[in-house]
């Protein structure tokens, strides 16, 4: 039987500008410059022999800057010609902090100017642009004052948000205000493998709550300026499935829920219009450990379980919120998977929609291939392949199928 979405399903790709536009200079570009000599040794030593063979990138410094990336804050026109050719409605990007306020209180007109300029351009092409407000980098005046560790923090983001959001609204109607919080403190402030690179349990906690405090301020900045803006989050949110039924790996599956999904949610349920749900990562756990079946794994080795989605989607039904998948998608480059990926993740999404979420939208990670922060280049989650001497664009074959669901359905 085949499966028919609802004409006014959101379609689409997501990016991030730090991964895509390039010239950017904010902290994440800085860091880069610093560290790229050692992550370029760094991932000589994680990944196998085989691995550096395919992509041998992963040993060249050069590969850990961000630098022009894809260019597409030059480009975008073309690039989102290009998914309108490939059936999208609707694309999510982000703005670029640093561009717009590169020292405190110093607003950049032309930056401004150039984020409408995109949103114009999506909106006369008839793609519905979703704004992600804030999507890891941070100016660097920020940074050096303690980014998200430091309360005022807040404050300053709003004031940023409030500053493009009053400029973009009649553009742009689906607003983001944070991309996966518990991600950044995470790797950021707990693992300590992102910039600032801290390792402190404290700190993290800190960052998580002045990022939920952001995002409950920028709300009512939102509501202020227009009720009828839609406001979400773009959140990660794991399957964790019981490997067992013991009583520990019932706890530890609590927990990880909690932590990982639930947390943020919980205290920002009452400022949210929408849910954003970015889907890649499932847990088969038993007592502490997890142990994934595997079958199949993208290029970064990330187990593939699309049908995993399916859970997630579920179990989102108690927040009572409409969905729209913000992120979702592999590292692929030779795009052997990709098809089968997106077909099995929409399968599920159209189960999901059939057992009663309230799902509307699709947007595919990613719209052309792009910087995967610490990994940097080589990893290739696009739809559409960048060939990164001479910037040219070429649509995948999997972005061709992709297509077809769109038009026709799918099988269930
Ligand atoms: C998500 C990020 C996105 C991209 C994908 C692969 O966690 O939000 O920027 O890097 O992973």
């Amino acid at each position: 039987m085949k499966y028919q979405f609802p004409k006014n399903f959101w379609w689409g790709a997501a990016s991030a500008a730090h991964q895509v536009e390039g010239g950017l200079d904010n902290d994440w570009a800085a860091w880069e410059k610093d560290k790229a000599g050692e992550l370029a040794q760094e991932g000589k030593n994680k990944w196998s022999k085989e691995k550096v063979g395919l992509f041998p990138e992963i040993s060249e410094p050069a590969n850990y800057i961000s630098g022009r990336a894809c260019d597409h804050y030059h480009r975008y026109k073309q690039d989102f010609a290009l998914a309108k050719q490939l059936g999208h409605n609707a694309t999510r990007i982000s703005v670029d902090w640093s561009r717009i306020e590169p020292r405190e209180g110093d607003f950049r007109q032309e930056e401004l100017d150039h984020y409408y300029s995109v949103v114009t351009y999506l909106r006369e092409i008839g793609i519905e642009p979703f704004v992600t407000l804030w999507h890891w980098p941070l100016p660097v005046w920020l940074a050096k004052r303690g980014g998200w560790k430091n309360k005022k923090t807040v404050q300053s983001f709003v004031r940023f948000m409030k500053v493009v959001v009053k400029k973009l609204a009649p553009k742009v109607k689906y607003w983001l205000i944070l991309n996966e919080p518990e991600v950044y403190a995470a790797n950021s402030y707990f693992i300590g493998e992102w910039p600032p690179q801290e390792k402190n349990f404290w700190s993290t906690w800190q960052v998580l709550d002045n990022l939920i405090a952001a995002h409950r301020a920028s709300f009512l900045v939102i509501k202020g300026i227009n009720p009828d803006l839609q406001v979400g989050v773009a959140k990660q949110m794991a399957y964790f499935e019981n490997g067992d039924r013991g009583w520990l790996t019932q706890m530890v599956l609590k927990t990880k829920k909690f932590f990982w999904n639930d947390y943020f949610l919980d205290k920002t349920r009452d400022c949210l219009d929408f849910f954003g749900l970015n889907y890649y990562f499932h847990e088969k756990t038993f007592g502490w450990m997890v142990k994934n079946d595997d079958e199949k794994r993208s290029d970064l080795d990330w187990e593939l379980f699309p049908q995993g989605i399916y859970n997630v989607l579920l179990d989102l039904k108690k927040y009572n919120l409409p969905v729209v998948i913000t992120e979702n998608g592999l590292a692929d480059a030779n795009d052997k998977y990709r098809t089968w990926f997106i077909q099995e993740s929409l399968r599920a999404v159209a189960r999901s929609k059939r057992e009663g979420v309230d799902i509307r939208g699709y947007l595919h990670w990613s719209l052309t291939d792009n910087f995967e922060w610490n990994r940097g280049f080589w990893p290739r989650f696009g739809l559409i392949e960048i060939d990164y001497q001479t910037l040219e664009r070429k649509v995948r074959a999997s972005a061709g199928e992709y297509k077809k669901i769109i038009i026709n359905g799918i099988d269930v």
